[in-house]
C-alpha cells in the first residue's frame, strides 16, 4: 500500500512539474534549416501544439480565404507576410494553456514584441527558444530537392530523407509537390529577408530564456536528440 502510494506521489508531482514547465518553445533558423521536421517531432513525442505560420497560410491559400489571397504574392516571392496579418492568426492559436511549438514565428521584432504581450497576458512565457543553425549554400542545395505534402505538410528531401514511395507521402500517400517558394532565385530572397529581419529577433531572447544553438547540419536523427534534450523538462528525462 505504501509502495503504491509513493508511486502516485511520484507521477503527480511529475505532472505537476510538467504542466508548469510545459515546453513553450520557440524554434528559430533559416528557410530549411528543419524546423518543421523538428517541429513535427517534437509534437508528436511531447504532445505540443504545433503553430507553424507557413502552413497555416498555405492552408489558407488552399480555401481560398481573404488572408490566403493577400498573402500569396508576399510568399511566393519570398518577402515577410505583413506582421498585423500574421499576428491576429497566431493570437487565436495560442488560446490554451499547455504547451506549444512556434515554427516560424515570430520573424520579426514587431511579432517578437506582440508575442510577449499575447503570453503576458496569459502568465504563460516562452520558456525555450531553439537555434538551428545551417550554412546558406547548404540551405538552397536542401530546399531545392524538398518535396511537400500538401496534405500533412510533411516535408521529405530526395537524398537524406526520401519517402518510401516515389513521389508520394509515407502518411497520407497524396502525391508530393514542390513548393512554388522552392526556386532558387526565391529561396536566395528567404535567406536575405531571414538575415535582414529574423536575425535580430535572436537579440530579443539573448537574456530570457536564453537561445540554445544547435548545429542543424547533422543528421535528423542527430538534430532531434539535441532538441529533445533540450525540450525535455528535468523531470522527465
Ligand atoms: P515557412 O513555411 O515558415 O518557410 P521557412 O521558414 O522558409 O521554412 P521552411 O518551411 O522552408 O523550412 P524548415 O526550416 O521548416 O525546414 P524543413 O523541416 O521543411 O514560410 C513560408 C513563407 O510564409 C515565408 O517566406 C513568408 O512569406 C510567410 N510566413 C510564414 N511565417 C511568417 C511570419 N511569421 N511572418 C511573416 N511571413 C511569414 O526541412 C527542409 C528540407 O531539408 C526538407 O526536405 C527536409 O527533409 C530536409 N532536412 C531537414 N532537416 C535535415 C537535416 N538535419 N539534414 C538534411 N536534411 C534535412
Amino acid at each position: 500500500m505504501r509502495h503504491i502510494l509513493v508511486v502516485l506521489l511520484v507521477c503527480l508531482t511529475t505532472l505537476l512539474c510538467w504542466t508548469q514547465e510545459a515546453p513553450r518553445l520557440i524554434l528559430i533558423g533559416p528557410p530549411g534549416a528543419g524546423k518543421g521536421t523538428q517541429a513535427r517531432n517534437l509534437s508528436e513525442k511531447f504532445k505540443l501544439a504545433h503553430i507553424s505560420t507557413g502552413d497555416i497560410l498555405r492552408e489558407h491559400r488552399k480555401q481560398g480565404t481573404e488572408l490566403g489571397k493577400q498573402a500569396a504574392a508576399y510568399m511566393d516571392s519570398g518577402k515577410l507576410v505583413p506582421d498585423e496579418l500574421i499576428v491576429t492568426m497566431v493570437a487565436e492559436k495560442l488560446a490554451g494553456d499547455g504547451g506549444f511549438v512556434l515554427d516560424g514565428f515570430p520573424r520579426s521584432e514587431m511579432q517578437a514584441q506582440l508575442l510577449d504581450k499575447m503570453l503576458a497576458k496569459v502568465e504563460h512565457p516562452i520558456n525555450r527558444v531553439i537555434l538551428l543553425l545551417v550554412p546558406d549554400d547548404e540551405l538552397v542545395e536542401r530546399l531545392s530537392l524538398r518535396r511537400s505534402c500538401p496534405t500533412c505538410q510533411r516535408t521529405y528531401h530526395l537524398k537524406s530523407n526520401p519517402p518510401k514511395k516515389e513521389g508520394f507521402c509515407d502518411s497520407d500517400g497524396s502525391e508530393l509537390i514542390q513548393r512554388k517558394d522552392d526556386k532558387e532565385d526565391v529561396i536566395r530572397n528567404r535567406l536575405k529577408v531571414y538575415h535582414e529581419q529574423t536575425e535580430p529577433v535572436l537579440r530579443h531572447y539573448k537574456d530570457q530564456p536564453g537561445v540554445i544553438e544547435i548545429d542543424g547540419r547533422q543528421s535528423i536523427e542527430q538534430v532531434e536528440k539535441q532538441v529533445e534534450e533540450a525540450v525535455a523538462p528535468k523531470v522527465a528525462r
